[in-house]
C-alpha cells in the first residue's frame, strides 16, 4: 500500500461513513456524556467545535484505560467533555485523581456542574488560570501518569517544558497534544489545502510547527505523530 494515498478518506461520503462506523465498532462513551457533548453544541454553537469530537474521546477514553492511568492532568478543559472521558475510565480506579485546567470561568462554570451531574467531582477538579501558572503550582500533586494538553497553541512549547521540567509527568508517562497538524496546514499551507481559507487556524500554524520540531528533536521523549482527528502528537517520556 502507498502510505502517502489516506486510502480510508477517498470522498466525503466515504470518510463520514468511515468515521460513523469506527464511533459504532468502538468502546462506547456512557450516553450521559455524548448528551453532555450535544448540549455543549447547542449552547455554544460554533464555539463547540473547540471540544474533540465524540470518536476522539471514545480513543482518550480507550488510551486511559489501556494504559492504566490513576492521574491524569488536562491542560484546557472549555466545558469538560473529554475530561468526563477520562473521568469514565478512571471511575473505578482507586485513587483516581483528574486535574484539568482552564482561563475562561463561563465554560468551566459549565464543566464543574458536568462533573458534579456526573458524579465524578470527587476525583476530578478544574483549576481557572492562565496554564503557566497553574502548572507551576502542581509540583505537589505530581506525577500524573497521562497528560492532554489542547488549550491554546501559542502555549504549547511553554506547557511541554513546564510539564517536563517540574516533573509533572512520570517516566513512561504518555503526553497527548491535539491539533498538531491543525486542518492539515502544518503540513502544507499552500493554495492546494482547502483549509488556507481558514485563517484563524493559519495564525496557529506557526506555534504548531514549533511545537512538533521541538518534539522531534528533544532527547527527553520519543514522538510518534498519528494523523487521525486533527493530527494528534503521542509522546512518551523516557
Ligand atoms: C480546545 S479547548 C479544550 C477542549 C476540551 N479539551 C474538550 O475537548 O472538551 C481549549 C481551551 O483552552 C483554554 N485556554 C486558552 N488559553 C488558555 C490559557 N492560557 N490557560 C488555560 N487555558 C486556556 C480555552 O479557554 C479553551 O476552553
Amino acid at each position: 500500500m502507498k502510505d502517502e494515498i489516506a486510502v480510508l478518506y477517498p470522498n466525503e461520503t466515504v470518510s463520514t461513513a468511515v468515521l460513523r462506523y469506527c464511533r459504532e465498532k468502538s468502546i462506547p462513551l456512557p450516553e450521559h456524556i455524548y448528551k453532555h457533548a450535544d448540549l455543549t453544541e447547542k449552547e455554544l454553537g460554533d464555539k463547540s467545535e473547540m471540544m474533540v469530537s465524540k470518536l476522539q474521546a471514545q480513543y482518550l477514553l480507550w488510551t486511559a484505560r489501556s494504559l492504566g492511568a490513576k492521574k491524569i492532568l488536562e491542560i484546557g478543559c472549555f466545558t469538560g467533555f473529554s475530561a468526563l472521558a477520562f473521568a469514565e475510565a478512571l471511575k473505578d480506579t482507586e485513587g483516581a485523581k483528574i486535574v484539568t485546567m482552564d482561563i475562561n470561568p463561563e465554560t468551566g462554570a459549565i464543566a464543574r456542574q458536568a462533573f458534579k451531574d456526573a458524579g465524578v467531582d470527587s476525583f476530578v477538579s478544574l483549576i481557572l488560570g492562565p496554564a503557566e501558572e497553574t502548572l507551576a503550582n502542581l509540583v505537589s500533586e505530581g506525577p500524573f501518569d497521562l497528560v492532554f494538553l489542547d488549550a491554546n497553541k501559542e502555549g504549547y512549547v511553554t506547557y511541554f517544558n513546564k510539564v517536563l521540567e517540574l516533573g509533572l509527568i512520570r517516566k513512561d508517562g504518555i503526553l497527548i497534544a491535539d491539533n498538531v497538524l491543525k486542518k492539515g496546514l502544518v503540513a502544507d499551507s499552500t493554495d492546494v489545502n482547502p483549509n488556507v481559507a481558514d485563517k484563524i487556524a493559519g495564525t496557529r500554524v506557526p506555534y504548531l510547527k514549533e511545537f512538533n520540531d521541538l518534539l522531534a528533536s528533544d532527547k527527553r521523549v520519543e514522538t510518534f505523530l498519528l494523523p487521525a482527528f486533527d493530527g494528534l502528537a503521542l509522546v512518551r517520556v523516557l
